[in-house]
């Protein structure tokens, strides 16, 4: 249980309707602590490619300012994102390419949260060093324990109601947002 209310936010890595990570990450408010609540950050769907020219002529695009900002805003940030090529999908790094060239980046001193699943056995497990390798240079605050690598994800969700269908892995989900619940309180800029 959280001793204030924290207003933590998902950023989901997968653009894809029937996304596995999509579905994990709908279930997080339903596993959160009491006290913190979960919701879907605005969307970087409709972010260009990253080009510092357009960012020089044109400025930033609305969409990133409407990312960064509620990334400002939040105590928390949980990642929920496949892992593609042993990496980032080229549109989570693109997204965080874009916020991380404003002025006040908005990742500096923010606590962060990683989920990745797979249908694979290995659950994401590497792009989650690469994420956090970026948000070490982001100057982001990054929860090492417990780490949620969802392996053979299609055998642990219901493909028809996108639940979470395995106890053990809604028991360690519980376990991680419990565990960031108090990380923030420790080391967030709001604690
Ligand atoms: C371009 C691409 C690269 C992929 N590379 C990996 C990979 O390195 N490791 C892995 O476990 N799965 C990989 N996959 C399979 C994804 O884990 C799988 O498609 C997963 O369902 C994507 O997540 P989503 O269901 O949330 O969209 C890859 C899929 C795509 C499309």
């Amino acid at each position: 249980m959280a001793n204030r209310q924290l207003n933590v936010i998902s950023i989901c890595g997968s653009l894809r309707k029937g996304s596995f990570n999509r579905m994990v990450m709908n279930a997080l408010p339903g596993l959160a602590p009491a006290g913190m609540s979960i919701k879907e950050a605005p969307s970087f769907a409709a972010f260009p490619l990253y080009n510092a020219d357009v960012q020089n002529l044109t400025g930033f695009p609305a969409p990133v300012n409407t990312l960064a900002d509620a990334i400002r805003a939040a105590d928390g940030v949980i990642f929920n994102t496949p892992e593609y090529n042993f990496s980032l999908p080229g549109g989570l790094k693109n997204a965080i390419d874009w916020v991380s060239r404003l002025k006040e980046q908005p990742f500096v001193g923010k606590p962060i949260a990683i989920q990745s699943a797979s249908p694979g056995p290995v659950g994401g497990a590497r792009v989650q060093y690469d994420l956090r390798k970026m948000m070490c240079f982001l100057d982001a605050l990054t929860l090492n324990k417990p780490e949620i690598f969802v392996g053979s994800v299609a055998s642990r969700v219901d493909d028809k109601t996108g639940e979470i269908k395995d106890e053990t892995t809604r028991n360690l989900i519980k376990q991680q947002l419990e565990a960031f619940a108090h990380f923030i309180e420790r080391h967030g800029a709001k604690g």
